[in-house]
């Protein structure tokens, strides 16, 4: 499988982030664009950043009634994207009719995943707040499980979940992994944070970096540092 690194493009508006993108001179990259930069700016974010051929992974992390669902994704259908986020908390129905809605609309390419237990999700608060009575990685390959039953094409996880899930769930499943850093960043907010490295070999196929590219003053050098370690 093909192993790539996905940015995440958290700015509040195009402006931002095409500069941002402006410093990478032309090269096609993979970018995340998530709910702070859709939501302000709608699907002109979409259209222009693939208007540079940039690849995306829209993370909407949708989470609703099926039919809405679908309705939803056969919106997003016309836009193209590479990637799409739904929960899977949202279930097996819900998420047959978001790839659905895709197929429907005619983009059979995007590949839709599931986000299973977030991140800033502990063990303790899962067991506090949805009384799910099971280790955290236990609910997390139960997700997987289910995402893959409902016919997505991968899911969203910590890099500490991969292996299980890629045995549980097949080596062609999709494992997208936030939370990276290098051993020489910062980790701001991210709790369970691994090394391009180690991802590499847990076998994730794309790697979602923000901040220590985002933010660096050299992002093309920072982008580099990544590819280094996970791609080559
Ligand atoms: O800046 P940083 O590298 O921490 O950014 C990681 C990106 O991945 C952010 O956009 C964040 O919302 C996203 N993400 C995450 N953990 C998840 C799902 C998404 O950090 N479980």
């Amino acid at each position: 499988m093909k192993r790539e690194i996905i940015i995440a493009l958290d700015f509040s508006n195009l402006d931002l982030t095409l500069d941002f993108l402006n410093k990478f001179n032309g090269k096609k990259l993979f970018v995340k664009i998530g709910m702070e930069l859709y939501l302000q700016n709608g699907p002109k974010v979409i259209e222009a950043i693939k208007n540079q051929g940039h690849k995306i992974f829209l993370d909407l992390k949708l989470h609703d009634i099926p039919n809405t669902v679908y309705g939803a994704t056969l919106g997003l259908s016309k836009f193209n994207i590479d990637i799409l986020t739904v929960h899977a908390a949202g279930g097996e129905e819900m998420m047959r009719a978001a790839k659905k809605g895709m197929i429907d609309g005619g983009s059979n390419n995007t590949k839709v995943i599931a986000i299973t237990q977030l991140t800033s999700t502990s063990e303790e608060k899962m067991l506090k707040e949805q009384l799910i009575n099971v280790s955290l990685k236990e609910s997390v390959l139960n997700y997987a499980k289910l995402a893959k039953e409902s016919g997505l094409d991968g899911v969203v996880s910590s890099v500490y979940e991969v292996r299980d899930i890629l045995e549980k769930c097949g080596e062609e499943f999709l494992t997208v992994t936030p939370g990276i850093r290098l051993e020489s960043d910062d980790n701001g907010d991210q709790k369970r944070v691994a090394t391009p490295l180690l991802a590499k070999e847990m076998g994730s196929t794309y790697i979602v970096v923000g901040r220590p590219i985002t933010q660096s003053k050299n992002p093309i050098k920072a982008y580099k540092s990544f590819e280094e370690k996970f791609i080559k």
